[in-house]
């Protein structure tokens, strides 16, 4: 921006005026009342008081003071652009999703990156996992795939979620540490959840300290289903592969550009749409069938898990590009409700009981966090396609039914408003469900060593060295030992060698016992 040449008259005190001339626009009170002076309040006399009778400071005030809504309770930090999402080439044979039925036909989305634990203010290198959430605004509804770039997830059932973020942010007494791993309440939990020993493994790793956003993956984690236009289902991961390549950086140099511009991440982001150089992703997907589910020695419920790329290889189907940043941040970027419940036609959920839960919670989240029902009614969140239904009123109501229907079945024929299609709607996959109620979690959840091992021989030498300077690292922050040998006796049951690098890292000596792993560990996965 040039700075422009506006007339400037100094007031009685030396304060600076400028006043609105030509095509300038005339300041205005929030209800359109022009404003004469906004460098002074109206006062009796020449020292005061100040007047209540004065409202444009009044407003001007009141608006100041409520300008914070409360920040996400997690994944607080984030960043957000504009973009758009093409298949190559139409699936119409797995989805009846209109969005993946025409080759190179645009979608509009909006997508916000984020770290999970940190604060909104917390710097942008923070060893921690990515949010990578889009917002698909197809033709037939919004479609919010919200995801992570890590494609495992600590804990298998969504009743745990609240623990596990409580365990990951500050410690409720001395409300630190707001952005880093490394403490004893986080290790703590870790070493209490042995289901989430292979999203520890990940978290130790490079993929935690990305280079930018514009290098990282994305995964929709769960397991969904495509349903196509005959009704017939196919099980789904989502991944998300940087055109760029990935690239980390390494502890170190996170710790200092943390220093020098904890910003590091979004400017990059901005910068780079800002240039025109738009980031791009593909899109890929796992595909598999109720009988690879049945033989796979996991379940392909559990979210700790990925679905080897060696069984079934990721197919591209499409590009992601953000080329447009944001004209206001706090507009789109902190409005933005994502809700995994938001699913089109031809996309589905499994019984994944991690995802069962965000479907509640991501829903009852945004009505505290956005003050009222009426989020859908923000540009950011609002459908672009046609849309029509009977809610009405509530806060900040900017859309009401229009007419005399807010109702249906109604006698009003035409003039009475939308009807349901059993053709266009979505319907969900008819699954055969039979069973108790029960809590027990099902046997084929309980190995939680074999992937984390896999993970680990998976990475190359550096790699494997950085995995284990991490452990060092964070496992030294913490106070308590019995927490540090809990965690080295989880390592003995992945790699030993891995476990015994900490444990000398540590000076921890002799070696614990390995932890009583529920069920065997498998030894090779399936090549
Ligand atoms: C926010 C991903 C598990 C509750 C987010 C965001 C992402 C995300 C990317 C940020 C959205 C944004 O940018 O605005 C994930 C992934 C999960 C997971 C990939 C596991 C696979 C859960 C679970 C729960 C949960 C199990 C609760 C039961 C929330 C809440 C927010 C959130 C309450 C804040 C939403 C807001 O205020 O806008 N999650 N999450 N998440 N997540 Fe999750």
């Amino acid at each position: 921006a040039s700075i422009a040449d506006i007339k400037i008259s100094r007031g009685t005190g030396g304060e600076t005026h400028q006043i609105a001339e030509g095509d300038t626009p005339v300041l205005t009170t929030a209800h359109g009342i022009p404003v004469a002076d906004d460098q002074n309040s109206l006062k009796a006399g020449e020292r005061g008081p100040t007047l209540i009778e004065d409202g444009h400071f009044r407003e001007k005030i009141f608006h100041f003071d409520h300008e914070r809504i409360p920040e996400r309770v997690v994944h607080a930090r984030g960043y957000g652009a504009h973009g758009f999402f093409e298949p190559y080439r139409s699936l119409s044979d797995i989805t009846a999703a209109d969005l993946f039925q025409r080759a190179g036909e645009k979608t509009e989305v909006f997508v916000r990156f984020s770290t999970v634990a940190g604060n909104k203010g917390s710097p942008d290198l923070a060893r921690d996992v990515r949010g990578f959430a889009v917002k698909f605004y197809t033709k037939e509804g919004n479609w919010d795939l919200v995801g992570n770039n890590i494609p495992v997830f600590f804990i298998q059932d969504a009743i745990k979620f609240p623990d596990l973020i409580h365990a990951a942010k500050q410690e409720p007494d001395r409300g630190f540490p707001q952005a880093q791993t490394a403490h004893d309440n986080f290790w703590d939990f870790i070493s209490l959840t042995p289901e989430a020993m292979n999203m520890a493994l990940w978290i130790m790793s490079d993929r935690t300290i990305p280079r930018s956003f514009r290098f990282m993956e994305g995964f929709g984690v769960h397991t969904f289903r495509l349903v196509n236009a005959d009704g017939a289902s196919t099980f789904v991961k989502f991944h998300w592969k940087p055109k760029l390549g990935l690239q980390s950086k390494v502890w170190n140099e996170a710790v200092k550009t943390n220093g020098a511009d904890p910003d590091f991440h979004r400017r990059d982001l901005w910068d780079a749409i800002q240039a025109g150089d738009f980031p791009e992703w593909e899109l890929g997907l796992q595909l598999f069938d109720d009988s690879f589910a049945d033989e796979f020695p996991f379940d392909v419920l559990d979210a700790t898990k990925i679905i080897p790329e060696e069984l079934v290889p990721v197919q591209i189907v499409g590009r992601l590009v953000l080329d447009r940043v944001v004209d206001n941040f706090f507009a789109e970027t902190e409005q933005v409700a994502f809700m995994t419940q938001n699913v089109v036609p031809g996309i589905d959920f499994t019984n994944d009981p991690l995802l069962q839960g965000r479907n509640f919670s991501y829903l009852d989240t945004q009505l505290k966090r956005l003050g009222g029902p009426n989020f859908s009614h923000i540009p950011v969140n609002a459908p672009r396609c046609p849309f029509a239904h009977f809610q009405q009123d509530g806060h900040m109501a900017m859309r009401n039914p229009v007419g005399r229907a807010n109702y249906e079945p109604n006698s009003w024929g035409p003039a009475g408003g939308p009807r349901e299609s059993p053709q266009k709607g979505f319907q969900t996959f008819p699954e055969d469900m039979t069973g108790v109620k029960r809590r027990v979690r099902a046997e084929l959840f309980a190995d939680h060593y074999s992937q984390a091992r896999q993970f680990y021989i998976s990475q190359t030498e550096p790699e494997q060295t950085h995995i284990k300077d991490a452990f060092v690292f964070e496992l030294s922050k913490v106070e308590t030992p019995e927490i540090r040998g809990r965690m080295v006796a989880h390592l003995l049951n992945v790699d030993k060698a891995l476990a015994e690098k900490v444990a000398d890292g540590l000076g921890l000596s002799p070696l614990p016992k390995p932890a009583d792993p529920a069920r065997p560990v498998i030894t090779d996965l399936p090549a």
